[in-house]
């Protein structure tokens, strides 16, 4: 059992809130931490007694006496304090490193692991709820011609990269934009519409070499769950393929590895204290995905392409700009609620605009045919995230457009992730820790 499974059946058993109980949790193993830190033992009546240890090496450890060993009450210069109904034996303890860091480190060693494998980023969340901790990388690379002293240099700067069979290397994650912009070409993507990328064939190679930066090689075989693609409204894409080839990568890594929707994944990650009832959307780079799901089971899912990607090269075209650029501007100043000030800004609110409505209309017509749909009694909510809806003003235009729309449901609010670049990642991590 880890930390957030404890948390749920806490909570479970007493009814105290859940943030609560990771707050109190949170807190227990912080003060049982400093005590061993201090070399103090800590027992629990029952459980056993958590006893600090110092190799001949300096190697520090603690090992857990399981608690029908006796451990007669110490006296001298040790005391004893009672604790959770039990006793704390208190040592004099020479060496205070590295103790705190070492508990840190169990609960990130065990803490479940949840991948977003997105067209733009792929993140890693290790772990859930607070303790959640996420890392990020551009899933992106730029391939410059092989030289012994291009890859001196690149070492020394301690730069990621892939030899690949001599003749290129390969410099991915986030280091490929600053060598695209330098350069100024645009960064190659290993994935395209929310699916590995047919035109590129190195494309596994780098998502692979991404990965293993976030997640290297195990043998444990820790269990981790990835986000994968709802099935496409505008054009079929092979999700099987896909899916099928980054589970084998994974496992090859020596992971345990199961595929989730990348909606239900939002769900997961910022619906809980709704039970896992409502429609999750993440619009990314290459799609926007869409699901609705009843107590956390998935009632339907679907993607389309009209995303950051389709924007940027809509408004590219229509500007005779470069696509870099408008992705730029998008990034750093679109506020939407805002007159548009340049040319680039009024083509970027006109497909947002049309995006967004595109985005209501099929989540109106897939409901309308969904199937066995439950009885929504009460009004659901809706929980956006995704670089696309980052930009200010998003989540009213969308709510403003829901209420344009006929839906055949109703919306109790709109919301925006608590952060909208991880959820898919943290929801992956939620979904990992009920697969243990
Ligand atoms: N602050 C921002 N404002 C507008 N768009 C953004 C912002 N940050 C990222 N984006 C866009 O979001 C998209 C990437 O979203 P992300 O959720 O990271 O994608 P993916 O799921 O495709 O990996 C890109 O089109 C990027 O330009
Ligand atoms: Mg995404």
């Amino acid at each position: 059992m880890n930390r957030e499974q404890l948390r749920r059946k806490v909570a479970l058993q007493t009814s105290v809130e859940s943030t609560k109980v990771a707050r109190a949790i949170e807190a227990m193993l912080e003060i049982m931490g400093a005590a061993l830190v201090r070399g103090e033992s800590v027992s629990m009546r029952g459980l056993g007694m958590l006893e600090p240890r110092t190799a001949r090496s300096g190697l520090r450890s603690v090992r857990l006496r399981p608690a029908r060993v006796r451990h007669p009450a110490k006296s001298g210069t040790e005391s004893t304090t009672t604790l959770f109904g039990g006793v704390m034996d208190q040592r004099a303890h020479q060496d205070e490193r590295g103790g705190g860091d070492q508990g840190d480190q169990r609960s990130q060693d065990t803490a479940p692991l949840g991948l977003d494998i997105g067209t733009s980023r792929i993140v890693l969340s290790r772990g859930t709820g607070h303790g959640a901790k996420t890392e990020t990388q551009l899933n992106a690379f730029v391939s410059v011609p092989y030289s012994k002293f291009t890859e001196n240099i690149l070492k020394q700067n301690k730069v990621g990269y892939y030899l690949n069979g001599g003749r290129e290397i390969f410099i991915f994650g986030n280091e490929s934009e600053k060598f695209a912009s330098f350069f100024n070409v645009d960064a190659r993507r290993p994935m395209k519409a929310g699916v590995l990328n047919p035109s590129e064939e190195n494309g596994l190679l780098v998502i692979q070499t991404i990965i293993e930066k976030l997640l290297p090689k195990t043998k444990k075989h820790e269990m981790v769950c990835f986000s994968v693609p709802g099935p496409g409204r505008d054009m079929t894409s092979d999700l099987v393929y896909h899916e099928a080839m980054l589970k084998n990568l994974l496992q090859g890594l020596g992971y345990r590895a199961k595929a989730i929707n990348e909606g239900l994944a939002v769900i997961f990650s910022e619906l809980e204290s709704e039970n896992f009832t409502g429609i999750g959307i993440s619009a990314g780079g290459g799609m926007c995905n869409v699901c609705l799901a009843y107590m956390s089971v998935p009632v339907f899912q679907f993607s389309t392409n009209r995303a950051g990607d389709y924007i940027d090269q809509s408004v590219a075209s229509v500007v005779g700009d470069a696509t870099t650029r408008v992705r730029v501007a998008k990034e750093e100043s679109l506020d939407l609620r805002r007159t548009p000030q340049t040319k680039i800004e009024q083509a970027l609110s006109i497909y947002y605009e049309e995006m967004i409505l595109s985005l209501v209309e099929a989540l109106r017509t897939d409901f309308v045919r969904a199937a066995n749909l439950p009885r929504m009694d009460r009004p659901i909510p809706i929980v956006l995230s995704g670089g696309t809806a980052s930009p200010k003003g998003f989540v009213e235009k969308f709510a403003s457009a829901l209420e344009q729309a006929d839906l055949p449901f109703k919306v109790s609010d709109v919301r925006i992730a608590s952060d909208p670049l991880t959820a898919t990642a943290r929801g992956c991590a939620i979904a990992a820790m009920h697969e243990e």
